[in-house]
């Protein structure tokens, strides 16, 4: 299954996605999370690191570009790359990150430095819809994240 698409008609709607999806996600995998603003993807971030461990309040990335997340269940790398200017991709200190291959990536807007990352990975897409709905769409890029679309599309169909 290349890609999957789940309609959430609200925040818990999302949440509860999101939540599927974690339990879906193991450590070293990378997500990008692309949508105009508002759209979702740091609701989805704070319920995956909750999934995994994370205590710590998840706060907005787009300052920083990077913050890391240490969570019981995993560590995890927060990304935003709102605030991306040209030229700031080399200085990102994205190696390190790379190297780390037992931390999961969850990056927002990653549109620019999309290149910088490895092409396998679970691209999802936010799109608004009318009052609170909201149309998620995921693709995988590799057989690896195909399967997990596989299983979480099990997942989704069972409630
Ligand atoms: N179905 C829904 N799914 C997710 N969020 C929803 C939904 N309906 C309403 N919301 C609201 O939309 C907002 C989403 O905020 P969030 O910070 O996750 O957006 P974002 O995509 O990370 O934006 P930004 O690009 O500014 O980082 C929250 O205030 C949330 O309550
Ligand atoms: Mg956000």
């Amino acid at each position: 299954m290349k890609k999957l698409i789940f309609y959430s008609s609200c925040l818990k709607e999302t949440q509860d996605f999101a939540r599927k999806l974690a339990s879906c996600l193991n450590k070293g995998d990378i997500v990008f999370f692309s949508g105009p603003i508002g759209a979702g993807k740091t609701i989805m971030v704070k319920e995956i690191a909750k999934f995994f461990g994370v205590k710590d309040k998840i706060t907005s990335a787009s300052f920083s570009l990077m913050k890391k997340y240490f969570g019981t269940k995993a560590e995890l790398y927060h990304i935003d790359l709102f605030r991306l200017e040209e030229g700031e991709m080399f200085n990102l200190g994205f190696e390190e990150m790379l190297e780390d291959e037992t931390s999961l990536i969850l990056a927002e807007w990653p549109g620019a430095a999309a290149d910088f990352f490895p092409k396998n990975r679970l691209e999802i897409e936010i799109i608004l819809q009318k009052e609170d709905k909201r149309k998620i769409v995921l693709t995988a890029t590799t057989k690896t994240y195909q399967k997990m679309l596989e299983k979480l599309s099990k997942k989704i169909k069972r409630n």
